[in-house]
């Protein structure tokens, strides 16, 4: 493994190892082992989309294991001035040992990994957020032990984290049902890659996906860049909220998860996030805990 550029990218094998050393940081964290793999090594963290867990999970992460992070907002770079990333991953190899980068296009990110020849980790792209998933599906074997026989409903937007959580929870074994509006599908590459599997569904109908579901997640139904569309959006997604009526179709035991940040009334109610902080904000724990690993397992 030499970047973290999408989930499509990583085998079974590499997930399950990453998700063992991430248990094994927070362990060490928890108990006060230091850990300092990455002495004298720098992250430079790109940002060309906001961030509050993203940021600071990397941010102290890196701290966490001796190095040095660096926070390079894009309204501050020449990339924000036009300069390609062809030339900012040349030079900024020269003087960083990792790139995590947040932006739009995953093909920005491909680029930069391409003409780096250094590790580079996504922190969300349109299409992806592989370090979200490596934090849910730490957080899914925390609560639940295992994969095999779990199932994860999804029920928004098919979005970046829906395009994810497809690739990696059938990767490590789960059933996937989702549901999405007509018109706001996941991507045809994660789509793609489901097709192979007869433990995936895809239907319009939420109280159909999460019908015995042990996992049930969600997230905003307008992305970072689709802010413009919130009032369409709002419309079409009417109906697909992960509520009560969605959480008594799923297993009384059910996890929900929710990558943050939640729009209350909207994807989820009040009521059912608050129900299930705990599991979230564990959920948003673990990021430290998986980036790290991540980190590790690229840069020492
Ligand atoms: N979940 C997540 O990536 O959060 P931030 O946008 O705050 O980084
Ligand atoms: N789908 C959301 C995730 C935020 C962490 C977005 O891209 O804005």
């Amino acid at each position: 493994m030499k970047h973290l550029l999408k989930v499509l990218d990583l085998d079974k094998e590499e997930i399950i190892d990453i998700l063992n050393l991430a248990d094994q940081l927070k362990y060490e964290l928890k108990h006060k082992i230091p850990h300092p793999h990455l002495k004298g090594k720098s992250l430079g963290m790109i940002f060309q989309k906001a961030s509050t867990r993203t940021r600071v999970s990397f941010e102290v992460g890196m701290h966490q294991l001796g190095g040095h992070p660096l926070f390079l907002s894009s309204s501050d770079l020449q990339i924000g001035r036009g300069e390609p990333v062809q030339d900012t991953a040349r030079v900024l190899a020269r003087y960083l040992d990792g790139i995590m980068i947040r932006t739009f296009e995953q093909k920005e990110v491909e680029d930069l990994a391409e003409f780096g020849g250094i590790p580079v980790i996504n922190g969300l792209t349109d299409f992806s957020h592989p370090c979200q998933v490596l934090a849910d599906l730490m957080t899914i074997r925390e609560l639940k032990g295992q994969f095999e026989g779990l199932k994860m409903c999804y029920i928004g937007d098919g979005n970046n984290m829906c395009n994810s959580l497809i690739v990696g929870c059938l990767k490590v074994g789960m059933d996937v049902s989702v549901s999405c509006p007509k018109g706001y599908e996941p991507d045809a590459k994660a789509l793609e890659f489901a097709a192979d599997y007869t433990n995936f569904k895809i239907t319009v109908k939420p109280p159909e996906a999460a019908a015995e579901a042990d996992i049930v997640i969600t997230d905003v139904w307008s992305s970072m860049g689709r802010e413009d569309e919130a009032e369409k959006r709002r419309k079409a997604f009417a109906g697909y909220q992960v509520n009560d009526e969605i959480m008594s179709a799923a297993k009384p035991d059910a996890i929900v998860l929710h990558c943050l940040p939640a729009h209350r009334g909207e994807e989820i109610t009040a009521k059912v996030l608050e129900e299930h902080a705990g599991e979230i904000f564990e959920e948003a724990e673990n990021r430290l805990h998986a980036q790290k690993a991540v980190m590790v397992k690229l840069m020492a």
